[in-house]
């Protein structure tokens, strides 16, 4: 790239990256096309452009409604003031204020001139609102446009997809080509509940993370020069969905690191060295779902878990943000299918987590290590999860002691879950479909077994506690 080129760009604040941007939007509305509330259309002071322009009655509350399409990032007006005084107008979107802008004399009412405000438009049909805010009115009005938004960056190489997670804004998508990419990926970016982030992929788009490399920082954040070897990890990064494609051989599969309300929808993650997919450091209110998960731990199957939520107290010091515990609470784990081949236990929910949703898994315990208590297809540690309508099996080669097991390593936890509607198939093998380790710690908030549960080929029964009608 010439040196005047890159220049150029860095004037135009564009990403000096070679990424192939589509869908930019930059619209104009014709303000006397929109919906208007005392105020005028006229013609008499040239210069607009459609066919007129807006004069609002000079009162607080007159405004102009525009329906627009999102995303976009920035508002601008195009408006005339023929007086000296500011005529501010505060801008909502879908009834929800998002600032105000000022609108200071233009020097004529035929002097035309734009001001322009940021606001966070999510894709699909919204009202934009501009509602004066003085008894002066507002200006007259020409047009609003929308703009700034890219709707969606398209990469097919590791380089643009580094590039794209470092500066992906609210409200974008990043799409995968398929194809493999190696490499380290992270994002510390944010999206917003309004403007969430989706990076997205067919099954035939694969992350790999040939590391680690460098050397660990004491707790597992974000550090130059250290590559953890995770196959895709999200750092401070909430409201992003991840959907489709597959991430593989590498260290870990999915982190997220206090990145709550991420959506994981339709993921493939397998052949990796530890566990499949972690929510951790307090990435609550968060979502896998329709995914699927197999052959964890190929090296520490102990560490193999398919699902992780939370973090073992032993780790807290590293990963509990909120008070000292990790508080990845109120995940839901819906509709995956999960094993064989998974070396801990499918789903891991760990001490101090609560409120989460555990429902519609299959789980295949083929290959059920039994290292490091990993004999389970879920171990309970948190507290009030609904666990319904799992549909579990197991079959040799593997250890397995029982399906769902509690347990309480701090006090207080493991306490208070509910199984609902579980089938459990435990091979001949599995104790207990649901084995609860104590009933005396939970005595305050008891974990409840439904008899809507069911259990075949078990060597003991569907659970060690009464189980509830
Ligand atoms: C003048 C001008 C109008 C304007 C009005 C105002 O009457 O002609 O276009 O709207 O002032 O002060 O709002
Ligand atoms: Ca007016």
């Amino acid at each position: 790239m010439s040196p005047q080129f890159a220049a150029t760009l860095l004037l135009l604040n564009l990403p000096l990256v070679d990424v192939n941007m589509v869908g930019v939007t930059a619209t104009d509305y014709q303000a006397e096309n929109c919906l208007i509330s005392q105020g005028v259309v006229e013609s008499n002071h040239t210069g607009y452009t459609g066919s007129g322009f807006v004069n609002t009655d000079n009162v607080t509350g007159s405004y102009v409604q525009c329906t627009v399409s999102g995303p976009a990032t920035s508002l601008s007006v195009r408006y005339a003031n023929g007086t000296t005084t500011n005529r501010p107008m505060a801008a909502s979107q879908d009834g929800t204020a998002q600032g105000s802008i000022n609108l200071p004399g233009t020097g004529a009412w035929t002097s035309w001139a734009t001001a322009t405000v940021p606001i966070s438009i999510a894709s699909g049909t919204h009202t934009v609102r501009l509602t004066s805010t003085t008894s002066n009115g507002g200006p007259n009005l020409d047009r609003i446009s929308i703009d700034g938004a890219v709707d969606v960056i398209n990469v097919s190489t590791s380089t643009q997809l580094r590039s794209a997670l470092s500066t992906v804004q609210p409200g974008q998508t990043i799409q995968l080509a398929p194809g493999v990419y190696h490499g380290s990926f992270i994002t510390q970016r944010a999206g917003t509940a309004s403007a969430p982030i989706t990076l997205s992929g067919p099954r035939d788009a694969v992350l790999i993370n040939d590391g680690p490399a460098g050397t660990a920082p004491a707790c597992p954040t974000p550090t130059a020069g250290w590559d953890p070897g995770y196959g895709l990890w999200l750092a401070n990064a909430p409201y992003w969905n991840l959907t489709g494609f597959t991430v593989a051989e590498s260290k870990k599969g999915v982190v997220l690191d206090n990145s709550h309300h991420v959506v994981i929808d339709g993921l493939y993650v397998h052949h990796v060295d530890d566990e499949a997919v972690h929510f951790r450091r307090s990435s609550a209110d968060g979502v896998i779902r329709n995914s699927r998960i197999e052959y964890t731990g190929l090296v520490q199957p102990g560490f193999g878990e398919g699902v992780y939520l939370g973090s073992a107290n032993s780790n807290w010091s590293c990963h509990g943000n909120s008070g000292g515990v990790d508080r990845s609470d109120r995940i839901q784990v819906i509709g995956n299918t999960i094993g064989p081949l998974v070396k801990a236990e499918h789903i891991d929910v760990k001490e101090g987590t609560q409120g989460g949703v555990i429902r519609g898994n299959t789980f295949n315990g083929t290959g059920i290590s039994g290292q490091n208590s990993g004999d389970s297809w879920v171990d309970v540690k948190g507290n009030n999860y609904l666990l319904q309508a799992n549909v579990g099996t197991f079959s040799p080669p593997g250890t397995f002691a029982n399906g769902y097991e509690t347990h309480n390593p701090v006090s207080g936890f493991g306490c208070g879950n509910v199984w609902r509607d579980n089938r459990s198939d435990l091979g001949g093998v599995g104790a207990y479909a649901i084995r609860i380790t104590s009933t005396s710690a939970c005595s305050s908030n008891p974990n409840v077994v439904y008899s809507s549960n069911t259990v075949t080929n078990a060597r003991s029964g569907l659970t060690n506690i009464t189980v509830t009608p």
